[in-house]
């Protein structure tokens, strides 16, 4: 279960329609739960009108779906206060201060009772449960008190913090004690795993052993499982031939530049486009590169666009994508290329194929799949990634241009060095990278959570 469906209810002139939702935990979970027969649990994305009863569950692409219902009071108060005003800053270093507000609270502690209260009917004797994101921190412990014959495992899809910033959470004992009702507690890095139980020690007085800590007659275990994507899907589509014509189609499009810099975010705080643009402009001001040979295409997935931190960023983002663009472009070439929306998976995957450098520059980040993703992609072992220390994906994608997004001479530097990079090397890094993921996708990641949990053929 997860906060959202894989599918978002959407509304169109010809009525509502089911569209992939945003976000990495969809892109990585959607072949885990395809491949086994489970149920997903999680909310369509919209508001449900007072007095409306609850969506029946549903099928889509082999997955039973079981929609959970939010009131629009709700949304405000768990989804965009509680989960990302509060804890998705504090959990991502507090690169935005995170801002806490009391009447928060219930309503997330209501929605993960809800969420609790639909597994509970949906899983069977003896079964088990995966709990996944920051969403839904208390849900294991409330899933416990109901049904104690169940196996409960959480995943945290994005970085825990230390504990100097955790103590800031206003309710952190109880978030904690929520977490520990799973008996396993998966993170992306070990750092984490053992952030979270020394903070048991820290705020519980508990006894941590190892990657174990007793709460009551019971283990929990804290361990590092990073996610991955499913490596099959983007080496498939990039096989296609359509793929493949669409690449040329968009490197022609954008004036068949000498290179093509390529970002691929939500439109987050957290992912240092910011940091990335003004590396870009002060490289063409210094006359290092210049359009039409380069120019940057800069995808940026609309999201959360009702938190006010989100709508800061868009401003901050848009004026600096327009300063740079009359600054530096000419009629018809313009230097960036912002596009607010949304792609399907073969228009993202010729992207990468037309892309020479990719540019991941978070500022932090649990994991980052576009990383994976674009190595995936280059099939052809051709382009070179820029990527930041701070994205978790950077302990496992060791070749690439590896940047600290706060140095902006290092950005500048790495971008230009990996834009100037002998093809030769070029391949090495890449063939690397691309060795490394073939036997670390997303379902050797799962088996790898699941076997911990000690199932493998069953889950909720
Ligand atoms: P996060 O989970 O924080 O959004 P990730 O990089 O881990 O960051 O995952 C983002 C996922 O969303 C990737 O699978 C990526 O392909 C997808 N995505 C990003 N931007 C777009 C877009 N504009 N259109 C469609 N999918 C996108
Ligand atoms: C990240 C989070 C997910 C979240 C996704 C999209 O991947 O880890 O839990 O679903 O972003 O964000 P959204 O708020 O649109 O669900």
């Amino acid at each position: 279960m997860a906060n959202r469906l894989p599918v978002d209810r959407v509304s169109t002139p010809q009525g509502p329609q089911w569209r992939r939702s945003p976000g990495g935990l969809v892109t990585a979970l959607q072949p885990v739960l395809a491949a086994q027969r489970g149920t997903w649990i999680g909310w369509t994305g919209a508001a449900a009108a007072p007095g409306e009863p609850p969506m029946e569950p549903f099928e889509i692409e082999d997955v039973r779906l079981r929609p959970v219902s939010l009131s629009a009071d709700e949304i405000e108060r768990y989804y965009e206060g509680f989960s990302n005003s509060s804890l998705w800053p504090l959990y991502h270093d507090a690169v935005e201060t995170p801002i806490y507000r009391r009447r928060w609270w219930d309503a997330y502690r209501r929605v993960n009772e809800r969420f609790a209260e639909a597994a509970a009917e949906e899983a069977a004797e003896g079964g088990v449960v995966w709990v996944q994101d920051y969403q839904l921190q208390l849900v294991p412990a409330m899933l416990r008190a109901r049904r104690p014959d169940l196996r409960i495992g959480f995943f945290l899809h994005i970085p825990f913090p230390p504990i100097e910033l955790f103590a800031q959470l206003p309710r952190r004992i109880e978030v904690l004690r929520g977490l520990l009702g799973a008996d396993l507690v998966g993170f992306q890095q070990p750092l984490a795993a053992q952030n979270f139980l020394r903070l048991t020690r820290h705020l519980l007085g508990l006894r941590p052993r190892g990657e174990t800590v007793e709460v009551g007659d019971r283990i929990v275990t804290a361990s590092a499982f990073p996610i991955s994507i499913d490596v099959a899907e983007i080496e498939n589509l990039v096989a296609t031939p359509a793929v493949r014509q669409r690449a040329a189609e968009i490197r022609h499009e954008l004036g068949d530049p000498k290179t093509i810099l390529l970002g691929v975010d939500r439109l987050d705080y957290t992912k240092g486009i910011e940091q990335r643009l003004t590396a870009f402009q002060e490289l063409l001001a210094e006359g290092q590169l210049s359009v039409p040979d380069v120019v940057m295409v800069q995808v940026a997935t609309p999201s959360r666009e009702r938190v006010e931190h989100y709508q800061a960023l868009r401003v901050k983002v848009e004026r600096e994508v327009g300063r740079i663009n009359g600054d530096y472009g000419r009629v018809g070439v313009p230097a960036v290329h912002y596009l607010h929306q949304s792609y399907s998976r073969s228009e993202l995957a010729a992207l990468y194929c037309a892309a020479d450098v990719m540019m991941v520059t978070p500022l932090r980040d649990g994991m980052n799949l576009v990383a994976k993703e674009y190595v995936a992609a280059r099939a052809d072992l051709g382009g070179a990634l820029v990527l930041s220390e701070f994205a978790g994906a950077s302990a496992e994608l060791r070749q690439a241009f590896l940047v600290n997004p706060h140095d902006l001479d290092g950005l500048k530097d790495a971008l230009v060095r990996a834009i100037n990079v002998d093809p030769i090397e070029a391949n090495r890094r890449m063939r690397a990278m691309r060795r490394h993921l073939r036997t670390h996708d997303v379902r050797a990641w799962a088996r790898s959570f699941l076997t911990s949990l000690g199932v493998s053929d069953t889950m909720t």
